[in-house]
């Protein structure tokens, strides 16, 4: 049976990025088109969408099961979303009425057990949104040294026992290499045991993971040129919708959005203004929507999701 990927907050990110007949948009995350389907049905008959996503395996399986629907209104490029800034324009979506960034991964890598992303992956543990670019994981727990390994998983995964974690990983590929995901949450899970007193939400790799694949992925780096590019496509009144997953997303795109809304980026001890930056966004959640107690219940994946959005403001 094949697995679906449900989209998530879907009524919110619809009434934030506000879709109207003949807008123009783009779906920097396409996964699996969820959302895509819900703005091309609300931009009937003639709206357009640009679909990118870096796995090609999401990219194929929209072009499957949506462009027999849609046909020209719906174009989809393989790309990472940093590339958003030339990537756009050369497809026609040079000024665009919105753009939603769904950040993190589908359901479909999730289960995909050639990819490493769940903890119960027996294939390699690569973890790479584009598996042609970049270093997979297993070769960053082959090479890293602890020190290394101990602040990647400080940095990125915020893991209070990343030491402890990275020297166990060191001392385990003295004897073998650790190569798959089972592998890894099952040392993780030895060597940092969640407290019995405490109820368990979530595994105790949980972390772990999170830090390598932003790692692998550069993905903070990539959110901040995304971010960036997608500003720079809207028009006046466009939307800029983003919904992330943890706290390390979460703080990038409030500082972006909070930047963009001030503007000006002048020491606060100069009496006048003398960078020249205008404010470019208008705040439209404050602070920021999360899933209703429903949703989470239907689909648990959607219980970490923080949705903010802003408006582009005609400077
Ligand atoms: C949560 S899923 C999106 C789900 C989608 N909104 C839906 O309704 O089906 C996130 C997708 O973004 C892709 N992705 C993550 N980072 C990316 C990046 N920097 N550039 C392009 N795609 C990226 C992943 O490959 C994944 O398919």
């Amino acid at each position: 049976m094949e697995v679906g990927h449900i989209p998530v907050m879907a009524e919110e990110v619809m009434s934030m990025l506000a879709p109207a007949p003949g807008g123009l948009h783009i779906d920097a995350t396409l996964g699996g088109g969820g959302h895509t389907e819900r703005i091309l049905e609300a931009t009937h008959p003639d709206g357009r969408l640009l679909g990118l996503d870096a796995d090609g395996a999401a990219i194929a399986r929209v072009d499957r099961r949506l462009q027999p629907r849609y046909g020209d209104r719906l174009i989809l490029r393989r790309a990472n979303f940093r590339e958003l800034a030339t990537i756009a324009p050369a497809a026609g979506f040079g000024a665009v009425d919105g753009a939603l960034f769904d950040l993190g991964l589908s359901s479909f890598q999730l289960a995909d057990t050639d990819r490493g992303f769940g903890f119960r992956a027996g294939g390699p543990l690569d973890m790479r949104f584009d598996a042609d670019r970049g270093v997979p994981a297993f070769e960053l727990l082959a090479t890293l040294d602890a020190a290394e390994l101990t602040a990647l998983f400080r940095r990125y995964g915020e893991e209070p026992r990343a030491g402890r974690i990275a020297r166990a990983i060191v001392e385990a590929r003295r004897i073998a290499p650790i190569t798959t995901a089972e592998e890894l949450a099952a040392l993780v899970e030895r060597v940092a045991p969640p407290d019995p007193r405490k109820p368990r939400r979530v595994h105790p790799a949980t972390r772990t993971f999170q830090a390598l694949r932003i790692a692998v992925n550069e993905e903070l780096d990539a959110l901040q040129e995304g971010l960036a590019g997608a500003l720079d496509l809207l028009r006046p009144g466009g939307r800029l919708v983003v919904v992330s997953y943890h706290s390390l997303e979460d703080r990038i795109v409030k500082r972006f959005f909070a930047a963009e809304r001030r503007g000006c980026v002048c020491p606060p001890e100069i009496p006048v203004c003398v960078c020249g930056r205008n404010p470019r966004l208008r705040l439209v959640t404050r602070p920021s929507m999360t899933p209703t107690a429903a949703e989470i219940e239907a689909n648990p994946r959607a219980r970490s999701a923080r949705l903010r959005a802003a408006e582009r403001l005609a400077a």
